[in-house]
């Protein structure tokens, strides 16, 4: 197994990619500590990565909060000893026009401070909480989940882009600073994967139309379908692991192809 008695913490790990990146390190043989704010869901992934064979902690943490991800990080270093693998995943576009364009011109300032704190602050509180720890044991490695949006955006969500590329920013300066402390920090950019993250987008489309979105969705894509949350894990997985014990400071697409287009030639040939 890959990642043998490791101890990990995922933020954002109740649902989504946070939940596949949890139940697939519980598979290489790591303990994981699932961080969210859906404390039921986040007992629910606990129960998921036991039922595997591993074992964790199910910890109620707002990320955006400095004092709850301080006794976050407590709690699994007072249970496991020690954090061998951070994952700064949890991430959404929150505020009043969640769901929609976000032009510019009239982006509430209340959203964007809530977008940038839950997307990019979080990251590094949550790295913070950790470093000591990880400069202990002379070893961690830190995933940072990003997104295509942060160098491609799609449509206008400025808080969010902005947010999404200052985690890009935030993982080239620590992995810089903490290279000889022996911490790789590296970041993953998703493309467009299928998640309750486009829950409030199509809450009010019918179920054949939603199904009809994630294909149209997917088509934009060189592999020509959306990504699952284990398609980002599998990356995870290879950034935490000895699989990459000399890449530290990369950003990796993990998005179909993206923003390359499908292939226009029709003879297979
Ligand atoms: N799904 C996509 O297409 C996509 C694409 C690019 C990037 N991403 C990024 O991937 C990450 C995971 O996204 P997802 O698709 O799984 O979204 P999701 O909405 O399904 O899951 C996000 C998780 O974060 C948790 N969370 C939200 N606010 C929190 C807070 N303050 N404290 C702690 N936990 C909190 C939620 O409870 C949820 O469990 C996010 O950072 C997102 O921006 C997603």
């Amino acid at each position: 197994m890959l990642l043998s008695n490791q101890v990990a913490i995922v933020t954002g790990a109740a649902q989504g990619i946070g939940k596949g990146i949890a139940l697939k390190f519980a598979e290489e043989g790591c303990f994981v500590a699932i961080a969210d704010i859906r404390d039921e869901h986040a007992r629910e992934t606990l129960n998921e990565v036991k039922s595997i064979g591993s074992d964790g902690l199910a910890l109620s943490c707002d990320v955006t909060s400095s004092g709850q991800v301080a006794a976050m990080v407590e709690e699994v270093i007072g249970k496991f000893g020690r954090v061998d693998i951070l994952v700064n995943n949890a991430g959404n576009i929150i505020g009043s026009h969640a769901a929609m364009l976000n032009s510019i011109g009239t982006l509430p300032e209340e959203d964007w401070d809530q977008v940038v704190a839950l997307n990019l602050k979080s990251a590094f509180l949550c790295s913070r909480a950790v470093v000591s720890n990880m400069r202990k044991n002379n070893s961690g490695k830190i995933v940072n989940i990003s997104s295509l949006g942060a160098v491609h955006p799609p449509k206008a969500q400025p808080h969010y882009h902005a947010a999404k590329a200052g985690i890009l920013g935030l993982t080239y300066d620590m992995a810089s600073e903490l290279g000889p402390d022996n911490i790789r920090v590296n970041a993953i950019m998703p493309g467009p994967i299928r998640t309750p993250f486009y829950d409030p987008m199509l809450k009010d489309m019918p179920e054949d139309e939603v199904e009809e979105f994630f294909r149209n969705l997917g088509k934009l894509a060189p592999l020509q379908r959306v990504g699952t949350p284990a398609d980002i894990a599998g990356a995870a997985v290879f950034l935490a692991s000895d699989l990459s014990s000399y890449v530290t400071g990369a950003v990796l697409p993990v998005s179909g192809g993206m923003p390359l287009s499908p292939g226009m030639v029709s003879n297979k040939g």
